[in-house]
Order: C-alpha cells, then structure tokens, then sequence
C-alpha cells in the first residue's frame, strides 16, 4: 500500500511516502531558524510558514519517491494534538489532495505516529514493546501492545522533557533548538560539577516533572553572575543535561520492572541525544532487553512515521472526511 502522508502539528513542514513498511521519501522542511530568533516555537509564524512550505515539500515527497499523486492508494495526514493553526494547515492541504481523486484519508494522533516510527524497515519491532516519547511537546511512558494504540503508562505533570532543555539553553544562552545545543555545549562539561534534581524519583509512580529543575537552573545562572557563567556554561550544560536525561532513564527502568517489557524503543527529538541513548542502551544490556533505536531524522517529527502508523488505521472513504478539522 503506498501513503502519502503529511506532518505539520508543529515547526517542521513533512511529507513522506511510503510503500508498506518502506520508507520510499522523507522531506522535512525545518522551521528552526525562523523561530530561532524567538527562542521558541511561535504558533502564527509556523502556522505562516507551513502555508508556503506545504506544496513544495510534497512535490518533493513525491518526486523523490518517483510517485506520482495518482498512485497513492491513500493520504494520511497528522490531526491531533498540536499547534491548531499549524495541524489545519496539514488537514487542509490533505483533504485537497485526496478529494479531487477521490483517495481515502486517515487522520493520525501525532503520539501514535511517534510510536509507529518503530513499525518502520530496517528491522521493524512488533508489540508488545515499551516505548518512551520525549519531545519539546510531550514526554510519555507508552505501552505498546498493538499497532494501532498504546496505554499511557506515565506522562509529565508539567514541562516536556525537550521543552525542560529549549528553556535551559535559553537561561544558558545557547541557541535554538535547546536539546542539540545544550548536548553539544556539554561535550566539554563536568555532568558533576552542579548537584541538579533529579525529581520524581522518589515518588512511586511512572510521571515526569522537569519544571523545578528548570528553575534550579535559573537559581544557578544567577548566583554565578554573567562573566562566571560564560566560564562555567559547559559544566552547568552537562549537569542540566544529565539531570533530564538521569530522570528519563530513571522512569524507564522502573518501568521495564520485574520483567514486564521484553523490548524498549525511544521516540521523539529528545531520543535523538546521545547521552540518553547510551544510557538507555546500557539499561536494556544490564536487563537483557531488545532495544530499538530509530534514526535521529525519525525521532524527531517526520511524515513517514505518520504514514506508518496509518497503516494500521482504518482510512475514511471519500466525501466521509470533507467536513474534517483538526485538534489542538
Ligand atoms: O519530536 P520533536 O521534533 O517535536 C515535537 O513534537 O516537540 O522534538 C523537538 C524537541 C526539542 O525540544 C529539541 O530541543 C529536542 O527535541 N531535541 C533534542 C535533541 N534533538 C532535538 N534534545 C536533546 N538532544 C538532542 N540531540
Ligand atoms: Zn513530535
């Protein structure tokens, strides 16, 4: 089956299609830099941007894959949750393809399409597996035992745990998007050297909390001053970093429990560090579990992982999705 699929829910302009479990195309239109300026994701520009993007990422899409529009036995499109501005964009644009065609749609949970990223060739895992989804928007514990759903098994109670990293780069003054900067600026740091929290690990449960850490953070920055700071901005990089991905790690191994999962996988921006990738994958050695690791470019927000997850949907026939909106 041949989709092509659309991701715009929040800053990165997607579309990709797939032919089963290939991937054939994924073109992803990065919006960083427009926002850069913001120090953050600003809904109307990335609403403004996905509008000028949208056409010429899927001709992309399309031509790289060496389909033509008429081949693709359906169209999927992300729906929920996101920017609502920016998901409409992506409905939009969908149901303008599908229509004149009469092509079916499937509407995809931007979570659930982290999820299918694992579905995907080279070497797809099958459920049940335990997948941790850590993104600027959302940081989640999913058990996963079929291809079209998964049990929230822990979610944060505030900040995301990429959102935890875009705010300290801001405090840190490091560019945007924060986790990559923050990874890169920690390369020289001592992960010891500032004594952050780890939070939540004392509670019993499985949820998230990163916003007192971001404030200790802040604390920090100002009891060193600006020019001691500047001195010491790796050390507290590699500190900050250590703490998000300590308390991540953390969860996940209370998670996997008395042997409850038989394979791990990481999804969303945040599984595209290094550090929580290696220590994840020292957890999954030390507990003798499967560990699948996607590539970077499908842990962060993509189409082909939407396509994925489509495959598992049932599509709605034409004129059932007309009247289709999207969900913030
Ligand atoms: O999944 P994603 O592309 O978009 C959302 O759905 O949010 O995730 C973006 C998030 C940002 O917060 C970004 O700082 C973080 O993922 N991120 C990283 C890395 N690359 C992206 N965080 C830590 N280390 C990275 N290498
Ligand atoms: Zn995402």
């Amino acid at each position: 089956m041949i989709v092509l699929a659309l991701e715009t829910s929040c800053d990165d302009t997607c579309a990709a299609v797939t032919d089963d479990a290939r991937i054939l195309s994924n073109v992803i239109s990065s919006q960083a830099a427009a926002h850069a300026r913001y120090g953050g994701v600003v809904p109307e520009v990335a609403s403004r941007h996905h509008l000028e993007l949208i056409n010429p990422v899927v001709d992309a899409a399309l031509g790289e894959a060496g389909v033509e529009l008429i081949d693709v036995d359906a169209v999927a499109v992300t729906r929920e949750p996101g920017l609502i501005g920016a998901l409409l964009v992506g409905v939009a644009t969908a149901k303008g393809l599908a229509a004149p065609l009469r092509k079916p749609l499937v509407g995809v949970n931007h979570l659930q399409g982290h999820v299918a990223a694992n579905f995907l060739e080279p070497d797809p895992l099958e459920p049940p597996f335990l997948c941790l989804i850590a993104s600027g928007g959302h940081t989640l514990l999913a058990g996963v035992t079929s291809h079209d759903s998964f049990e929230v098994l822990g979610q944060t109670l505030d900040d995301a745990a990429g959102e935890a990293l875009d705010k300290g780069a801001r405090l840190l003054g490091l560019g945007y998007p924060g986790g990559p900067a923050i990874q890169g600026e920690a390369e020289g740091g001592d992960p010891a050297a500032f004594d952050f929290p780890v939070a939540m690990t004392r509670d019993p449960g499985l949820d998230f909390s990163f916003s007192g850490l971001k404030t200790a953070l802040l604390y920090a920055t100002r009891a060193l001053g600006e020019g001691e700071l500047e001195r010491r901005r790796a050390d507290l990089a590699a500190s900050y970093q250590a703490a998000v991905v300590g308390q991540l790690v953390a969860k996940l191994e209370r998670a996997v429990g008395p042997g409850d999962w038989d394979a791990v996988a990481l999804g969303g921006g945040v599984a595209a560090n290094t550090l929580l990738r290696e220590r994840t994958a020292a957890l999954c050695e030390a507990r003798g579990l499967r560990l699948k690791l996607v590539p970077g470019e499908l842990c962060t927000d993509n189409a082909a992982m939407i396509a994925s997850a489509a495959r598992f949907e049932e599509p709605a026939p034409y004129p059932e999705y007309l009247g289709w909106t999207a969900t913030a």
